[in-house]
């Protein structure tokens, strides 16, 4: 039987990934600080799923229960790193950058560097970090939210040239997703709102096929494209 963890599990993105997986025949380690809605996925399989309370910005602990959570599992075949906090913050309030920052920033490094070590090992393995199209450039409504997705995208990508260089056979995937309809876009003014369910088959199916880096849903790579090439005294406007 094949082995998963999603990190942040409870609700929206990665609670559709972690019902997929069981679904397809995974045993699904789930975890978020949320344990009352990780218990409820479990409710649902109950033979295939295990559930881990987890806070990622506590790093030390955090890592430590994942580690626990490979063992309980028997071994591990794919991650999913989605936990993710993203908040509008044109006041520029430091509790919610910093908080971001804590979870999308420093919580997503100390998962990938469990993970990263523990395949090593194994000599094989899947890691899926879940930034942003975000991330392309800088958000004046989100400014940590963009720059913290920007580097979970630079931090994968430094970690899958390691893994060649290393011919370590590890896959690393970087999932971009535009606006998917969950408690964190909601009450923006979104277009283009994926359904979570939509979303989340795309990133299972760029998983099967061991694609590097992926944009869901596949339409927001055209806003993408213009995102990069628009000059700053335009883009600085919108
Ligand atoms: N929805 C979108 O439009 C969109 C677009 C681009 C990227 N994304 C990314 O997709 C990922 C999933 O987001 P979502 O839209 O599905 O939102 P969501 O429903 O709010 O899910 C966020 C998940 O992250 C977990 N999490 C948050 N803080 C955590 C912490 N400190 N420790 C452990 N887990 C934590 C939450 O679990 P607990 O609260 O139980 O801890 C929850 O399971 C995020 O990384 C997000 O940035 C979303």
């Amino acid at each position: 039987m094949k082995k998963a963890i999603v990190i942040g599990a409870s609700s929206g993105i990665g609670r559709e990934l972690a019902i997929r997986l069981s679904k397809g025949g995974y045993l699904v380690g789930v975890t978020g600080r949320r344990v009352e809605l990780l218990e409820e996925i479990k409710e649902m399989f109950p033979q295939q799923i295990l559930v881990k309370k987890m806070d990622v910005t506590n790093t030390e602990e955090a890592m430590k229960n994942f580690e626990d959570l490979i063992g309980d599992l028997g071994g591990l075949d794919l991650i999913i790193i989605n936990a993710g906090f993203g908040h509008i913050n044109k006041e520029l309030n430091w509790e919610p950058e910093k908080h971001t920052i804590e979870v999308n920033a420093l919580g997503f490094t100390a998962m990938v560097n469990v993970a990263y070590r523990y395949f090593r090992e194994e000599k094989k393995g899947c890691i899926v970090g879940i930034s942003s199209i975000a991330g392309i450039r800088g958000s004046s409504y989100a400014p940590a939210y963009s720059a913290s997705k920007a580097f979970i995208s630079n931090y994968l990508e430094g970690v899958r040239c390691l893994s060649k260089k290393e011919k370590s056979h590890i896959k690393i995937i970087d999932v971009k997703p535009g606006f998917v309809d969950t408690a964190m876009a909601r009450g923006d003014k979104v277009f283009w709102m994926a359904p979570v369910e939509k979303a989340a088959k795309q990133i299972l199916v760029a998983i099967e096929k061991g694609r590097e880096k992926v944009i869901v849903t596949k339409r927001w790579a055209i806003i993408m494209r213009l995102m990069k090439i628009l000059p700053e005294w335009i883009y600085s406007k919108l």
